[in-house]
């Protein structure tokens, strides 16, 4: 099977070919990768034996494939996608952007989730196959338990959603920022008989001045956070607000808005963590289930997710962006039954947006292709 890699040097494609190799996929197919700037230059070591790299935008090379993993981002699938199919082409198509995810003909992959909405997929000739929004995957890797037992009445979800999330640029600038305000300061810190006070007036006037670097970010996001993530739908939602109800219920099979749906709303902020997003949950259970069965479903839903005791230690220790970056499981925690009744449930979960966020569903559906 001959799989075109596209996008494969940005910041998820470098994450997707890292996780590929630790897995060996790379045996299990003949890789060709594409590139927008290099064609005829070298393809990467890690693949030996790959040929030179073809030309991302040539209708005729992309067609030579029988699959095409992209990374390359929503304009060059919106630019790409619909030539190769008017040029014929019926191979897969695997896509980490979201330009495809809410059309009819395309499945959003998390198969330790839907694995059967996948199957059926397959089974129907279905040929698109795209990766969920990052929150969305996240949340129903860590709550996929309560999925599978048909608990969840609706639920909110508040993020506190990484830099990555925003992309590579963004996370060098968050970086910066958290430099920046040091070495404004650094002076004042370093010597223990300053007054707090002066050196917070100089954090806040740095933060708010010219000087503060917010050229990807537009505002200040070290020392802050921004309370609005991806576009304004006008309704006073935010585009990754819309999203958890829409993607949540396309990826278990169902329409958000029809019978039979689950409610699922909230508020999306960034804040300043590098690569985790976390998310503060509240779901309303259909019945009042035990906390130790709770626990159970959740602990058993899938091989990533990792239950947190609702305990002090274990969730500062564990539950935490700085404890779950680069790591490829799930937890969730902070669970407990609410003081609205035994049908309200909390929980606190944290993911890495980079891993199961966004370049291994992709990943694993080419594998579920191959065999
Ligand atoms: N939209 C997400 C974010 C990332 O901005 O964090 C990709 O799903």
């Amino acid at each position: 099977m001959k799989v075109g890699l596209v996008g494969w040097r940005g910041m998820v494609g470098s994450v997707l070919m890292q996780r590929m190799q630790e897995e060996n996929d790379f045996a299990h197919f003949e890789p060709v990768f594409f590139s927008t700037s290099n064609a005829g230059g070298k393809a990467p070591a890690f693949a030996s034996g790959a040929g030179p790299l073809q030309d991302a935008n040539s209708i005729d090379a992309l067609k030579r494939m029988d699959v095409i993993l992209t990374c390359q981002g929503g304009d060059y699938t919106n630019e790409v996608f619909p030539k190769l199919r008017e040029a014929g082409w019926n191979g897969y198509w695997i896509d980490a952007a979201s330009s495809l995810r809410m059309k009819d003909d395309a499945i959003i992959i998390l198969d330790p989730v839907n694995m059967h909405v996948i199957k059926d997929g397959l089974t129907k000739g279905v040929k698109n196959y795209v990766g969920g929004n990052c929150t969305v995957s996240l949340m129903l890797m860590a709550l996929g338990g309560l999925f599978q037992n048909n608990l969840v009445e609706w639920l909110t979800s508040m993020t506190y959603q990484a830099a990555s999330g925003a992309g590579a640029q963004n996370m060098r600038e968050l970086i910066a920022q958290m430099g920046s305000i040091h070495s404004k300061v650094g002076g004042l810190l370093a010597d223990p008989a300053s007054a707090i006070l002066d050196i917070d007036r100089q954090v806040a006037a740095h933060i708010n001045s010219p000087e503060y670097p917010t050229a990807n970010f537009g505002v200040p996001l070290g020392g802050s956070l921004i309370p609005w993530i991806d576009k304004d739908l006008g309704n006073g939602q935010s585009k990754e607000e819309w999203k958890g109800a829409a993607e949540t219920n396309k990826i278990l099979g169902k329409v958000a808005g029809q019978p039979g749906s689950i409610p699922v709303d909230g508020l999306c902020v960034r804040i300043g963590a590098m690569r985790c997003h976390s998310q503060a949950l509240t779901i309303k259970l259909k019945k009042d289930v035990p906390l130790d069965e709770i626990n159970d479903m959740l602990a058993k839903a899938n091989d990533w997710v990792r239950v947190v005791p609702n305990q002090r230690e274990a969730s500062m220790k564990d539950l935490t962006p700085a404890a779950v970056t680069g790591r490829m499981h799930v937890p969730v925690g902070r669970l407990r039954k609410m003081s609205m009744g035994g049908d309200y449930l909390s929980a606190f979960t944290v993911g890495d947006q980079l891993l199961w966020g966004a370049a291994e569903p992709l990943r694993r559906m080419l594998r579920i292709l191959i065999e």
